[in-house]
């Protein structure tokens, strides 16, 4: 017994090593190098792909340009199926409705929406830009975000209706709840003001 326990253990440890060696060979043979082996500094066009937030002031906004008109028809078309033509959300879908509640968070019922909890529009175009639709995420020009975004503002009475949205102006909507949020106060937490 125990010399067939033993046996095997040796063979599993030969059988690692050889693993082992091999995939190592094989990582430096394709150029890989580092401490363990794997992994590879990511190129400048592979960052640009996911470094697609956008700030509160509107730093980090893409190019490209949208308006509540241009707005409406993205809506139809691409949100209107889950978050309703009133934008008060389909019941099923599990998509929220997106306006109205304005003032109720302290009260008995709050109810959170864009309109009365997200503090940024920046926060809207980053979410939308990267979640929704909900079925196609990713999917949308800039252009199409900007103009989406645009209308769901619109229609929650925060953007004027003629307003064109772009990098340089979505910093400055002023969103209802925008001074609801308390800064972090721990050392080691980077607060953006
Ligand atoms: C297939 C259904 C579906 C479609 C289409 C869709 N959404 Fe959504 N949406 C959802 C669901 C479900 C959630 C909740 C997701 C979650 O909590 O992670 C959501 C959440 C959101 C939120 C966050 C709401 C909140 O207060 O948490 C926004 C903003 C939003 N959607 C905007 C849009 C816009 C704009 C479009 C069109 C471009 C769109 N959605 C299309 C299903 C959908």
């Amino acid at each position: 017994m125990f010399t067939i326990t033993r046996s095997k253990t040796v063979l599993s440890a030969l059988v690692l090593v050889s693993v082992g060696a091999m995939t190592s060979a094989t990582v430096v043979a394709n150029g890989y190098g580092g401490p363990y082996g794997f992994g590879t500094t990511p190129s400048a066009a592979e960052i640009a792909m996911i470094d697609i937030d956008v700030m509160p002031d509107g730093q980090g906004a893409p190019a490209g340009s949208g308006n509540y008109e241009d707005g409406k028809a993205v809506y139809a078309a691409q949100c209107m199926a889950c978050h309703g033509a009133d934008l008060a959300g389909v019941k099923g879908t599990g998509a929220a409705a997106l306006i109205g509640g304005r003032g109720s968070l302290d009260s008995g019922s709050p109810k959170k929406t864009v309109e009365s909890y997200w503090p940024y529009a920046s926060t809207v175009f980053d979410f939308v830009k990267r979640a929704m639709p909900f079925n196609a995420p990713g999917s949308m020009t800039d252009d199409e975000v900007y103009a989406v975004v645009a209308y769901v503002l619109g229609e929650a009475n925060i953007l004027d209706k003629t307003a064109t949205l772009d990098a340089s102006t979505i910093g400055a909507v002023e969103m209802p709840n925008r001074d609801g949020f308390i800064a972090d106060p721990r050392p080691d937490v980077f607060n953006y003001d």
